[in-house]
Order: structure tokens, then sequence, then C-alpha cells
């Protein structure tokens, strides 16, 4: 897979760009947009940079019918002096090929991907917002296009990046968001899906999530899906539980996604000397642990929210409460640190911003 030239075709007419003040999640895109193909005689070809579009599908293309398609998400920040900072970037594209890998979808060069997704952000720089809070999030997805209903892998797709600028994935920001821990339905299974980046592991959510709200909560809280008894991710994102001192996080099982926020908090923990524990973790030891006080925070963490504090759970028709419903000082360390590294407010001995 050699990478090939890129052809940048410019909009004549620029959008007018949104009011940075007032930036929701994923509402409004920039001008241009990446596209290239792929045909089983010759790879993924034509690399281009075009004026965001619609799109001309067949209604019989694949995608609509069996959902072969997967999706990345990824953030880039203008720090004060103008530099463009994309977020480890290149875990995006890995985690993209292991998605791939999962749907059979031909795989991408990850390399050239980084090298056109960076022309791409440069080219749309002006629609970084630069307000506390905000980004341009960035999606990269594959869509099988050949137009059949036959049920096998497709031989031609189409890859894009699109580019949205948002402001918080919440609408409380990073207030504590309240959580219904979900015992029927389940997210993921093993030996299904649920570590790929993947439509359907998100829209077959949607059921659970509107459970969780009937019960005014904002996010599902996934066990298991075997005996609905170990924790698995909160809403879109991984989670994490701060224990008598002690960070946990459920261990990767193969249904759980393998989040670049969770590795980095990971990683930011225990350069501070505070290893986190990776393990199996039941939802009755967590509610154990919040009767006898002992359960000091609970967190999710996702590209969308970065750092989400936990302050409610709904479990078997109780509400409990955790840390008086108040953001924890680790989330609000880890997230401060995080959002610092990403913006270049803060240093970034990880060489985690790149451009
Ligand atoms: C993330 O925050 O990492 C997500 O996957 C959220 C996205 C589906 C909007």
């Amino acid at each position: 897979m050699a990478q090939q030239t890129l052809e940048v075709t410019q909009a004549t007419t620029l959008k007018e760009k949104p009011n940075p003040a007032t930036l929701e999640f994923g509402k409004q895109f920039s001008d241009h947009m990446f596209m290239m193909d792929y045909t089983s005689d010759e790879g993924w070809h034509d690399p281009r940079i075009v004026p965001y579009q619609p799109l001309t599908l067949d209604p019989a293309a694949m995608v609509f019918h069996y959902g072969q398609t997967v999706f990345e998400g990824l953030k880039a920040y203008r720090s004060n002096d103008g530099d463009i900072r994309l977020f480890r970037p290149e875990e995006n594209f890995r985690r993209l090929n292991q998605s791939c890998d999962r749907l059979c979808i031909p795989k991408v060069n990850e390399e050239a991907m980084l090298d056109y997704l960076k022309e791409l952000v440069k080219l749309d720089k002006e629609w970084i917002p630069t307000n506390a809070g905000t980004s341009l999030y960035v999606r990269p997805f594959i869509i099988s296009t050949e137009a059949t209903l036959d049920v096998s892998p497709a031989r031609t797709y189409t890859l894009m990046v699109i580019l949205s600028p948002v402001g918080s994935f919440y609408k409380g920001g990073i207030d504590p968001v309240s959580i219904f821990v979900e015992d029927e339905y389940t997210r993921a299974a093993p030996g299904g899906t649920g570590n790929a980046k993947t439509a359907g592991n998100y829209s077959g959510a949607y059921k659970a999530q509107n459970r969780a709200a009937d019960h005014q909560k904002a996010q599902v809280l996934w066990l298991d899906g075997v005996e609905k008894k170990y924790i698995e991710e909160v809403g879109s994102m991984n989670v994490f539980f701060k224990i008598d001192g002690e960070i946990h996080t459920p261990a990767l099982n193969g249904s759980i996604l393998e989040g670049i926020t969770r590795k980095s908090v990971i990683e930011l923990l225990e350069s501070e000397g505070m290893p986190v524990r990776e393990r199996k973790i039941s939802i009755e030891e967590v509610i154990a642990a919040n009767e006898s006080g002992s359960l000091q925070e609970v967190f999710g963490t996702g590209t969308a929210a970065v750092i989400s504090p936990v302050g409610r759970l709904e479990y078997k028709g109780h509400d409990y409460v955790i840390n008086d419903g108040a953001m924890g000082e680790t989330a609000r360390w880890l997230h401060e640190t995080l959002v610092g590294i990403q913006t270049g407010e803060l240093e970034d001995p990880f060489g985690w911003s790149v451009l």
C-alpha cells in the first residue's frame, strides 16, 4: 500500500463559521472533506480533498443493509501561538485498521492516512475553535458501497474524513452525569463486535439509552453480555472507579472498546506513580463500596467528553449518590491535565500532540 499523490480541490465559496461560544457537538461541518476509494482491482486509490458535499450512492449499497462500516473520532486543537495539534492520531488509524479487520474491510495505510489528515486539517485550520472546551472533532469513516444484497463483505468501499467544530459532548459540560445501570439489554458479547468502532454498536444502544432517559438518567452503565454482572462501559465511554484511593477500570476483554483516552488516562496516572488496576469489576462490588464509603469517584473517559464524572447511579430501582454528586479530585486533575496537553496550555512530556 504505497502512498499516493493527494489531489486537492478547494471550495470556491466558503461557509460561514459558527459562533464558537454556542457550539454543540457535531452539528456543523467544515469547508472540505477527504475521500478515497477501494476496489478489489486497485486497492485503496484516488486520495483527494474536495469541498464538503453530499454523496450519491446506490440504494443497494451494502452499508445501508448490513452495516459494514467503521468509524473513528479524534480531536484537533489550535494552541495560543497558532500551532495545530492532533491528539494521538496514529492511535486512531491503528484502531481503525483493527475495526476494519473485525468487519472484513480492507485495511488502510496508517502513515499515509495521517499525512492526508494533516493536509485536510491544515486546509480547514480556521475551523478549529479556540474557546475553552471547544475543538475540531475529526470523524474518519469507511462505508461499503457495492450495490448488491449479497450477505458477504463488499468489494468496493469509500473512506471519508469530515471535520466538525464542537463544544461539550454533554450539555452540562463536565458536570457529573447520572447513570442507569442496564441489566436487560447488553452492548456487546464475547466474540461480538464490542471492541470495534462500528455503527451497530451505537445504534444497538439506543433502546437502553431511551430507557435510561425514562429514568431521568443521562447515560447507561453497560454490564457484561453473559452474566450481566461485570461492568464494561458507560454510555460510549470507558469507565474508571476510585476505591480506597486506588484507581480501577474493567480489563479489556474483547467486548470493551480500547479507548485512546482510556489508554492516556492509564499512562498519565502511571507516570504519577498511581498504577491503574485493570480487572473484572462487578456492579455488586461497586454498590457495596459506595455503601461502605470506600467508593470515592466514578468517571467515564472518551474522545468526545474527555472525562465525564458520574454523580449518581440507578441500579435495580435504587438511586446511589457518588461523592455527594460532585466531581472528584482525580477526575478534575485528569481533565485539566489532558485538556492542557491537548490544547498546548501544558507541556506534553509524552509527545501525544502532533502535526
Ligand atoms: C468517544 O467519545 O470516544 C465516542 O466514541 C463518542 C462518539 C460516538 C460521539
